[in-house]
């Protein structure tokens, strides 16, 4: 007998002599087995009910929670155009800190006429996965684009940015790795570490000492090794030392991820990311990976890295494979706004500019700006989620858009506004608001 089925037998025995226990606790209570059925049906029929979800439950708290102090919630927004640097909202023009169109490049009359045009000549949708019948050129245009942008062989674009990090963490790593991740890494890089089975450690933001000390410690024991980190993190702003990271990968044979979703088209004097910033060759790293909803102006993700990266990800990723190839159009609107990226450099000089000037007078009016290095995402840190909420509420009614980032997002201590630059931001909208702000709390 194998010792998979004798613990099925020990199982067994178990359950069933639960079952006796409460028959008989039962029927000393005079209650008998139908009170036992009926209280086990009754304790399925509500775990089979949607408002019974646990998830659920802890929503309405919060909403409910929010609503008795008075907050509006500040979530689903509708806006009724282009997200920028303003948007309009209930019909009412804002200045818009809450849409991370950085370089104001959703909505340019270049990046609609290409997506347009893409529509005129391939229609809508792919209508098959990319391996079957669902390649298109404008794809293989994109994905060559980015490829040279990055130096390395080969690129791959996923039809969305979390799923990229989910399936391609997901496929490449299994139950005898390690996974280390900088404890604010997206949700997206924790699910796809999950799906794989991997160990998965985190280290404190940004503290690669404490990322050497972990692989010292564990290297050995695992075969493979990934650490993921972010180009610039998009709750604070700030972004990891990305030179001393490769040291550290080549020193451990260990695999290096960057999410660069918020710092590409962002860092770097031509918007190459954090490769430009550290001046660090393409190939130092092995698993680029951005989304095209930022600066891309588009929707999706994609990896770039080594042809053998590539070409596996592009037969075996589950996530591409058995998946919808990306809209002609969406993979257009990437491609136009990559071009309009290096014919108008002066959007990423205009968003550092602009960035810089708001940090620094919200420093010079006091507010806690954290970590953040002041490029394009910029943290008010209130301490409390209702101040952050009240605060957003009220900013809201004078017209200003901004994100409260509440518990548990963050840590309740660190509850705050959380500032999206845009390069259209202007020094007069950027002093209106941090004035205004600072009257409200
Ligand atoms: C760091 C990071 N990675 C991945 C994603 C997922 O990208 P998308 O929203 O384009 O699916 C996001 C989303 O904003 C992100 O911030």
């Amino acid at each position: 007998m194998s010792s998979q089925k004798l613990s099925q037998n020990i199982k067994d025995k178990l359950i069933q002599k639960t079952l006796q226990h409460k028959l008989k606790k039962a029927e000393n209570s005079g209650n008998g087995i139908a009170s036992l059925l009926k209280s086990t049906t009754s304790k399925q029929a509500k775990a089979n009910r949607f408002d019974q979800h646990p998830g659920y439950q802890q929503m309405q708290i919060i909403k409910n929670g929010a609503a008795s102090l008075g907050i509006e919630s500040p979530f689903f927004r509708t806006h009724e155009g282009v997200a920028g640097a303003t948007s309009v909202i209930n019909g009412k023009e804002v200045i818009n800190y809450a849409s991370y169109n950085y370089l104001g490049l959703s909505g340019h009359p270049k990046v609609n006429q290409a997506a347009v045009d893409a529509i005129e000549q391939y229609g809508t949708s792919v209508s098959a996965s990319r391996i079957v019948s669902g390649e298109r050129p404008i794809h293989q245009a994109l994905e060559a684009k980015l490829a040279h942008m990055y130096e390395v062989d080969d690129a791959l674009a996923f039809v969305s940015g979390h799923a990229t990090n989910v399936t391609t963490i997901g496929y490449l790593f299994g139950a005898k790795d390690l996974i280390i991740h900088d404890e604010y890494i997206h949700n997206s890089s924790i699910v796809g570490a999950q799906l794989s089975g991997a160990k998965r450690l985190s280290f404190p933001h940004n503290d690669l000492d404490a990322l050497e000390a972990l692989l010292a410690e564990k290297r050995h024991q695992f075969e493979r090794v990934l650490i993921v980190v972010e180009g610039l993190y998009s709750m604070d702003g700030d972004h990891p030392d990305l030179a001393r990271l490769v040291e550290i990968k080549q020193q451990h044979y260990a695999f290096l991820m960057v999410d660069e979703a918020h710092s590409f088209g962002i860092l770097g004097d031509s918007g190459k990311g954090l490769r430009e910033l550290y001046q660090v060759a393409g190939k130092d790293v092995d698993i680029w990976m951005g989304t095209l909803s930022k600066t891309m102006s588009g929707c999706g993700g994609y990896i770039a890295g080594e042809s053998a990266l590539i070409e596996h990800l592009r037969y075996m990723a589950p996530g591409f494979l058995y998946s919808v190839g990306m809209p002609a159009p969406i993979a257009a609107a990437a491609l136009a706004s990559l071009e309009v990226m290096e014919q108008e450099p002066e959007r990423i000089h205009q968003l550092m500019h602009i960035s810089k000037y708001f940090l620094d007078t919200a420093k010079s009016l006091g507010f806690n700006t954290g970590e953040s290095t002041g490029i394009a995402v910029i943290p008010i840190i209130l301490g409390s989620s209702v101040t952050a909420a009240k605060a957003s509420a009220a900013l809201f009614e004078k017209g200003i858009n901004v994100q409260p980032i509440l518990y548990p997002a963050v840590p309740e201590q660190s509850a705050r506004l959380r500032f999206f630059l845009s390069c259209e931001h202007t020094e007069a909208q950027v002093r209106e608001t941090l004035v205004l702000l600072k009257t409200l709390i």
